[in-house]
């Protein structure tokens, strides 16, 4: 007769081989010959306990039912791995090819990356090469060599957002955004000698109230030429040439005379608004005068030229600064920044 130590050895045993059935078939096969009502190795253990004496049988009682918990327990999880490799190989073997595909989102370039590409391939044709610079800058490219020292009315309009550097802030060299891209214009100086011809585009910030035109993050693109023979004919004809390549004849283009620190003289290019083309006085985009201020410009400042050590009787040079939002909007219709940097993809896909 069995006792409690061979019907541990028993449920070990059906453990086992449960464990290694392969299919439903054996898993039943082994289930009946240990739990099988009439002839499974428990069940006839269980028969044996009529025979014994009564103080064996607590014992003898409880050895069985843990024999068959464990063997009903390997028996489930065995059949919930057989039942879980089956669906696997039924998806497996069932590829439905006749389905129709998940929609392939494709991706596009922001309307301001494509004018920031198409300003570079421009310039490119007159000869400029594209160039970037940092975005963080010291006060001194961004304000001190432009001819903007502290306390210059100019810095007002600029009063911009200042920086922390992690590194320990130095009160020689404070840091901000910069304001516009022309402290690339010092940087390449410093670093290149004539005959120098760059665009730099790139991210400028500004502490300003958001409108239908402006915004603190934006992107700019900064033209510099200088060489022995330039004139503001060749700055003229460039912006123009740069013109009618970016919009075709449609604009109309005004050149008149305003006032930069490190540029003399200075003058601004405006183009003519694209959404009333001057007839709307309550223009929300040009504010009803009906041109759109694109770009500042003029020739570089001699004391500009003279700071990076470049002599100004025999160089000279023209520089030019620009929004590139205000070029994506003229070219797009978009009558407002703002639509460019709310990522609506109604608005970005009609591009
Ligand atoms: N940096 C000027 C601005 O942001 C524009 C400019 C660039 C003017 C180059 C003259 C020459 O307003």
């Amino acid at each position: 007769m069995a006792g409690p130590q061979e019907l541990a050895a028993i449920a070990d045993r059906a453990v086992a081989e449960i464990g290694a059935c392969a299919d439903a078939a054996a898993l039943e096969a082994a289930r009946v010959r240990y739990l099988g009502r009439k002839d499974g190795e428990i069940t006839r253990a269980t028969k044996e306990i009529a025979t014994l004496a009564a103080k064996d049988k607590p014992a003898f009682g409880a050895a069985i039912n843990e024999a068959k918990a464990r063997i009903e327990a390997a028996l489930n999880a065995r059949d919930a791995e057989l039942r879980g490799e089956s669906v696997g190989r039924t998806l497996r073997d069932r590829i439905d090819l006749t389905l129709p595909p998940r929609p392939v989102r494709v991706g596009r370039l922001h309307p301001v990356t494509t004018t920031i590409r198409e300003v570079s391939r421009i310039f490119a044709s007159l000869g400029f090469e594209t160039v970037e610079g940092p975005e963080i800058e010291t006060d001194y490219y961004n304000f001190e060599a432009l001819n903007i020292p502290p306390g210059h009315p100019a810095r007002e309009k600029w009063d911009t957002l200042w920086i922390t550097s992690p590194l320990g802030d130095d009160p020689a060299k404070p840091l901000l955004g910069r304001t516009h891209t022309s402290p690339m214009q010092v940087r390449i100086m410093e670093q290149r000698r004539p005959p120098i011809r760059v665009v730099i585009p790139g991210r400028c910030y500004r502490y300003e109230a958001t409108d239908a035109i402006r915004e603190s993050i934006f992107f700019q693109y900064e033209g510099l030429a200088i060489d022995e023979k330039l004139t503001m004919a060749d700055l003229k004809g460039v912006l123009y040439s740069f013109a009618r390549q970016f919009f075709g004849g449609e604009r109309s283009v005004r050149f008149r005379p305003d006032y930069f620190p490190f540029t003399e003289p200075s003058a601004e290019i405006a183009f003519s608004c694209f959404v009333c083309e001057g007839k709307d006085p309550r223009c929300h985009t040009c504010g009803g005068d009906g041109w759109i201020e694109a770009a500042g410009c003029g020739m570089v400042h001699p004391e500009v030229l003279r700071r990076v050590g470049y002599d100004p009787s025999r160089y000279q040079g023209f520089a030019f600064g620009g929004g590139i939002e205000r070029l994506a909007m003229l070219k797009s219709g978009a009558p407002d920044i703002r639509l460019l940097y709310q990522n609506d993809l109604r608005f970005l896909e009609a591009f």
